[in-house]
């Protein structure tokens, strides 16, 4: 359990709260560029501001304060100019530094306003929009290896969730919630909704593999990493596993990244917990599906976006995928959950580190230091979050051969597994099964691995 008093420091990311801080010395994921392509202005909330995120005429994007200077309209009504947005009402027009650059019908046309609305420079990498809200200089923009894979699809899938950041974000470091939500809890709404023999009625389906985590359970670990942690089981064949074996799940890069999948893989996802308020949260899901050498993934001249459903027409959750499981558990702690009253167990071992990194971070920021993942001069060209090079790595993506991979149930699109994730709603679904199926043709995947005893497994 935490004291009230770090559960606030830890949870609140308004401008001058000590997490609010740590999160304004990254760039932070929020949109989508193709979400301009309908309507070229587009209200945002980040870290507690109100904001406007707008594309020019010319291409140039811009995020401002939302009210007008003048008689405080709020300018997601706003009209794209060349050189930034104007207001509905009289026109003034701001540009991406948040400077009022013309004011029409007053005394001097194009004189400078001394006034500014508060203004952020955005970046766009792989698909996605990213801002800085900290202080200036702004650091480099990381080239995190999903977004700059070539030879892959992407889409990019977003959901408000009513909860705080960190709910979210704890889940990444908890690595036996598996096997009761995507396990037990997924058999029950299918068995209660009457599609259990349709839905699992394969041994692959991953509903059984996550309830078999939970047996032979002997300790869990957690230990940091260049960017973040990596925690998984250890499994031991005297308390009823199938082998001793240790069972490594998803990468965690700091500050609100976890990292599914490993780089080449047919599948991989970046789940992104951006904070939008205190009780809100931007869940951002970045999928990738890679092509290996020899397959050519098709072109995308743009990253195409969607929003799983987590509720039905009739208001009632969603439960019969995985990520509406994580979605539902999180804002089922409440919208910032009391970390006072919890009782922690062996578990949560993974999840009292990643407070504790967390505690440091903004420590260090308090110092006027930099915090972990930030790159002043420039990124480096593709950065692994799991802190090194994954096996037989060239140096090229181009010419990177990944490891042969277990068709798990995310590699199996093709055979009807799609359905059990969010992918299911995505728009490029149809092009991602005929991917998995190229790739299981041209024999680049494996048959499921065989555990062998003290072999690490590393899955999502
Ligand atoms: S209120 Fe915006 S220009 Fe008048
Ligand atoms: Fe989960």
């Amino acid at each position: 359990m935490l004291s009230a008093e770090m559960n606030e420091r830890l949870t609140r990311v308004g401008p001058g709260t000590p997490c609010g801080e740590l999160m304004r010395r990254y760039w932070v994921p929020f949109a989508a560029a193709s979400q301009l392509d309908d309507n070229p202005v587009r209200p945002v909330r980040l870290l507690g501001e109100d904001l406007v995120l707008y594309k020019t005429t010319k291409g140039g994007y811009g995020l401002i304060g939302n009210r007008c200077l003048h008689r405080l309209v709020d300018l997601q009504y706003g009209i794209p100019d060349e050189e930034g947005l104007r207001c509905p009402y009289h026109g003034w027009l701001y540009d991406g530094k948040g400077d009022c650059i013309e004011r029409p019908m007053e005394a001097v046309p194009r004189a400078k306003f001394p006034r500014k609305t508060p203004a952020y420079p955005v970046q766009e990498l792989g698909g996605m929009l990213f801002t800085y809200m900290g202080p200036l200089p702004a650091p480099a923009l990381p080239r995190w290896d999903l977004y700059v894979w070539p030879n892959a699809i992407r889409q990019i899938a977003f959901n408000t969730l009513n909860c705080n950041w960190l709910q979210c974000q704890e889940n990444t470091g908890d690595p036996t919630h598996s096997v009761w939500t995507h396990g037990h809890f997924f058999k029950y709404v299918l068995e209660r909704d009457g599609k259990f023999d349709e839905r699992a009625a394969s041994d692959k389906h991953t509903l059984r593999n996550r309830i078999k985590w939970g047996d032979g359970i002997k300790e869990i670990i957690a230990q940091p990493t260049q960017y973040g942690f990596e925690k998984g089981i250890v499994y031991a064949k005297e308390l009823g596993a199938e082998q001793d074996h240790i069972h490594r799940h998803a990468t965690v890069m700091f500050p609100f990244y976890t990292n599914t999948g490993s780089p080449g893989a047919p599948r991989s996802e970046y789940q992104i917990r951006v904070p939008i308020d205190d009780t809100h949260t931007l869940h951002i899901c970045y999928q990738v599906y890679a092509a290996p050498p020899g397959v050519k993934a098709p072109e995308q001249n743009s990253v195409p976006w969607y929003e799983p459903p987590t509720h039905d027409a009739n208001g009632k959750p969603i439960f019969d995928y995985v990520l509406a499981q994580d979605a539902f558990v999180w804002w089922a702690q409440g919208d910032i959950v009391d970390r006072s009253k919890e009782s922690l167990g062996r578990t949560d071992i993974p999840i009292i580190l990643l407070r504790k990194q967390l505690d440091e971070q903004i420590g260090r920021v308090e110092k006027g230091l930099d915090p972990m993942n930030v790159w002043r001069d420039k990124s480096p060209d593709v950065i692994f979050g799991a802190g090194e090079p994954p096996h037989g790595w060239t140096g090229d993506p181009a010419t990177f051969n990944p490891p042969k991979v277990g068709q798990d149930y995310r590699r199996m699109y093709h055979k009807g597994f799609a359905i059990d994730d969010a992918d299911r709603y995505g728009p490029m679904l149809d092009q991602i099964k005929d991917l998995h199926r190229k790739i299981e043709e041209s024999g680049l995947a494996v048959a499921p691995q065989k555990k062998v005893e003290g072999q690490l497994v590393v899955s999502e």
